[in-house]
């Protein structure tokens, strides 16, 4: 089935394949930008009822008005995780070495118009920006992976593609996973290798068991676990196929804090991946802290407003850990 028609049975609410369609990067696009745009906002959705409502004990979503009367114990001004080691050393490296190198060269405009015509990132963006994207910019340049393969892609690909092109040769191959793409994934980036066109679920698991020492996983879904989802595929089914070495980089983990008010007690996103992370941290020999945004921005603020040349310093929600090599 062509893409265009895969768009078209999405919006009248058909589930996509199950098998992924991989659009090559020198392939023409398909899909008008409105389909694209509207097949990002209009995943399928489910109408039937719950056992129990919103905020009651056995539902994932949870009670606003019940964490709103927590709120201090919540988010603390100083939270203490038991069981992590966040690993300074490298906050500390990564902030006075690969920042001050790579940093002046990054120069995307703070604002363009979200259009589906869309071609270039920019910073302030809706859904990777901060010092989320002027860590990827730095760490890419910094590590030099061979391959990178994002789950979840986006404005987060139109940075990593412009690095690869501007400034890694176009060496980088990088893969996207993502089932609703935006027009400019569908019409093809210069510097992104293949895009996916599926649900992670359903791409076969020799794609994350072929990523070599130092090449890069990029997490950036649903952000929820539950029964099927793309998070639990995620965490149960890929990250332990991942070889020695691979460093993954997980978007929207507010670790050491919580979730974001915001988002819990305005927006109610319910949002829960990042409590996954944070046991999958814990105690852990597998996994190495390598550097985080929000634990940079409240750790050590003074090196990130110099690393990111910016009097007020940015934070964000970026997680880099790595498999540890044994
Ligand atoms: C928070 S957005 C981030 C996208 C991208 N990193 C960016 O910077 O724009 C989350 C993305 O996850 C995608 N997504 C949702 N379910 C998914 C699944 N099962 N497998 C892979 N991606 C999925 C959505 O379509 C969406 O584009």
């Amino acid at each position: 089935m062509v893409l265009r028609e895969r768009l078209q049975n999405l919006l009248r609410g058909a589930r996509p394949e199950s098998t992924p369609v991989t659009v090559e990067a020198d392939a023409p696009g398909a899909g008008s930008a409105d389909e694209a745009d509207a097949a990002t906002q209009e995943a399928p959705v489910s109408t039937t009822t719950t056992a129990h409502p919103n905020g009651h004990f056995y539902s994932p979503v949870v009670d606003t008005a019940e964490l709103a009367e927590r709120e201090s114990l919540l988010w603390p001004d100083s939270p203490r995780i038991v069981g992590i080691d966040f690993n300074d050393a490298s906050h500390e490296d990564i902030l006075r070495r690969a920042f001050p190198r790579f940093m002046p060269d990054y120069d995307y405009p703070e604002t363009l118009e979200e259009s589906p015509q869309l071609t270039d990132f920019f910073t302030r963006n809706s859904q990777f920006s901060w010092l989320d994207a002027r860590a990827y910019f730095v760490l890419l340049r910094h590590w030099r992976p061979r391959r990178v393969i994002e789950i979840g892609s986006g404005f987060s690909t139109l940075l990593a593609a412009d690095v690869n092109r501007r400034f890694l040769d176009g060496q980088l191959d990088v893969t996207c996973i993502e089932p609703y793409p935006r027009e400019f994934l569908l019409q093809g980036v210069p510097g992104v290798s293949r895009l996916l066109q599926a649900k992670v679920q359903d791409v076969d698991l020799a794609e994350f068991a072929a990523l070599e020492s130092g090449d890069v996983l990029f997490v950036d879904s649903s952000h929820v676990a539950k029964t099927g989802s793309d998070v639990n595929f995620i965490y149960f089914e890929i990250l332990p196929r991942l070889a020695d070495g691979v460093r993954v980089h997980i978007h929207d983990i507010h670790l050491p804090h919580e979730y974001s008010k915001d988002w819990v007690l305005t927006e109610n996103r319910s949002w829960n991946e990042q409590y996954l992370v944070r046991a999958l941290l814990m105690d852990s020999r597998r996994y190495v802290v390598e550097f985080g945004c929000n634990y940079a921005f409240h750790r050590f603020p003074q090196l990130v407003r110099e690393a990111v040349r910016s009097e007020h310093g940015y934070g964000g929600g970026s997680l880099w850990i790595r498999v540890r090599e044994s």
